[in-house]
């Protein structure tokens, strides 16, 4: 036995994980296949990489040092179980096996319980940053329990995305914990994105520039606050022309955004939580709508506002959506921190935050600039109850609340889609707000639920006789 760590499932994330492992000083790293036609592909292809391949879970086993590491790579789901109890069967007490997978955290939760009955130590580890992720450097998040880390840990640092000399990964918590950051990680990804084409949108459809254009001031932005992965990406996408037609590349991609369920996740666990992540949420329900043609078709007879986007200063309107989008990401991240802290206190994990945001700088879909601020935020004040409160934050948003205001109204005027910066700034008002009318709402359940009531000026719960003569009286039973 010769690896230190194995990888089992390798298509593209699994072998590029396999290379990256190999080219780190002291891992030697042991292949597996369920066909073994792609373990001799990339045997074929890199040689240099020095793979020990196994052509069963046997053999796997017998070529791993102990005790025995092997990270999963498969689609998430089924073919996770099926290899898990594979791995079982020839593994022994003290051993690790880490899903790198996308999976449900509470599927990651149920199968560490089995696996931990035969002594195995089973982790669950979100990987994010894609194929290149995987391949250079990815944010990596495990789980699983405090001895597995020990053996995990070094290997998984050598592998990691560095940002400012720290290598992006860090024991998360047990069991589920990696899991679920890793689907908060997903749906704040989700919202960035949403966000980042409401404005694109926004700008084109208000000042008339053409996609390689709006490529250039993307780009611009990148070299400010809002530096970060995505908004790269973005300006690369804009800019790029369709080979066939000669057009953008944007306006020939069909316009209805698809999923693979880790968003949908979010905003599932997050209402199970009490959790509003409203700018993920809509962010997962403008994928929906987008893909619903049949839908679309028949509204788009509808009217919509006489005029369009009618913009006096293209200038000035490019500055205030680059500040509402700068507002409406910093109220995304808020609310996944909040997920998070919810999550953590639900299912008893000792999550850090900040080392959360310091995880995410590098490597992952999400890394930015700002997610220093969140760290230092998070270190400042360690009970910190809502990020957009923290000096930092409350300092932006102050700076650009005015211009987010202004987007969103000119959004609504000319009948521009806007879910994800209108939901967020609701969300803002919402939060900010001295008294909310869910006091009205808690009348209207007492009404015709008696579901009674708290009162601001003494303790106690209380319930008027609607049907009756109106009077108040106190109750005992609040539901
Ligand atoms: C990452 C990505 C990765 C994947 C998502 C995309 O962190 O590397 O988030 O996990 O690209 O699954 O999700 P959708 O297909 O749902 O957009």
């Amino acid at each position: 036995a010769q690896a230190n760590i194995g990888v089992v499932g390798l298509a593209v994330m699994g072998s590029n994980l396999a290379r990256n492992l190999a080219s780190r000083e002291g891992n030697t790293v042991a292949i597996f296949n369920r066909s073994y036609e792609k373990t001799q592909t990339l045997l074929d292809e890199h040689p240099e990489a020095g793979f020990l391949p196994a052509a069963s879970y046997r053999e796997f086993a017998d070529t791993l040092q102990k005790p025995r590491t092997a990270i999963i790579m498969v689609q998430a789901g089924k073919g996770t179980d099926a290899v898990i109890d594979a791995l079982v069967e020839v593994f022994e007490p003290g051993d690790i096996i880490v899903d790198g997978g996308n999976a449900l955290f509470t599927d990651t939760i149920r199968r560490e319980k089995a696996v931990r009955e035969t002594g195995i130590n089973f982790v669950g580890a979100g990987i994010s940053g894609g194929e290149e992720g995987a391949l250079n450097g990815p944010s990596i998040m495990p789980g699983g329990s405090d001895e597995s880390w020990v053996t995990l840990g070094p290997i998984l640092k050598s592998i990691a995305a560095v940002a400012e000399g720290e290598p992006c990964v860090t024991h998360v918590g047990h069991d589920g914990a990696g899991h679920f950051v890793k689907m908060i990680h997903n749906g704040i990804e989700y919202a960035d994105m949403q966000l980042i084409a409401e404005a694109y949108d926004l700008i084109r459809r208000g000042t008339g520039k053409s996609p390689a254009e709006i490529a250039d001031i993307f780009a611009e932005w990148n070299r400010g606050e809002l530096e970060s992965y995505l908004i790269e990406i973005t300006a690369e996408v804009l800019r790029q022309v369709d080979a066939e037609t000669g057009a953008p590349l944007v306006d020939v991609i069909l316009d209805q955004a698809g999923s693979k369920g880790t968003g949908v996740w979010t905003v599932q666990t997050s209402l199970d939580l009490g959790i509003p992540v409203s700018g993920i949420a809509e962010a997962v329900f403008a994928r929906s709508l987008s893909s619903k043609p049949a839908q679309r078709a028949a509204a788009r007879s509808l009217p919509g506002p006489d005029e369009g986007l009618v913009v006096a200063d293209a200038d000035a309107f490019i500055e205030d959506v680059r500040q509402a989008l700068y507002a409406s990401k910093i109220i995304a991240y808020s609310q996944g921190f909040d997920a998070i802290v919810a999550g953590a206190e639900q299912y008893g994990w000792d999550i850090k935050k900040g080392d959360i945001a310091a995880i995410w700088r590098g490597g992952c879909i999400i890394r930015a600039q700002f997610l220093n601020r969140i760290t230092e935020a998070y270190a400042a004040d360690p009970g910190l109850v809502a990020l957009v409160t923290a000096p930092y934050f409350a300092d932006a948003v102050a700076r650009t609340q005015q211009a987010w205001r202004r987007v969103v109204v000119a959004a609504a005027q000319a009948g521009i889609p806007s879910p994800a910066f209108s939901s967020s700034l609701a969300y803002y008002d919402g939060l900010r707000a001295d008294r909310l009318p869910a006091a009205l709402v808690q009348g209207q359940r007492d009404f015709f639920g008696a579901h009674t009531y708290k009162r601001v000026d003494r303790d106690g719960t209380f319930h008027t006789l609607w049907s009756g003569d109106r009077t108040e009286i106190q109750a005992v039973d609040a539901h």
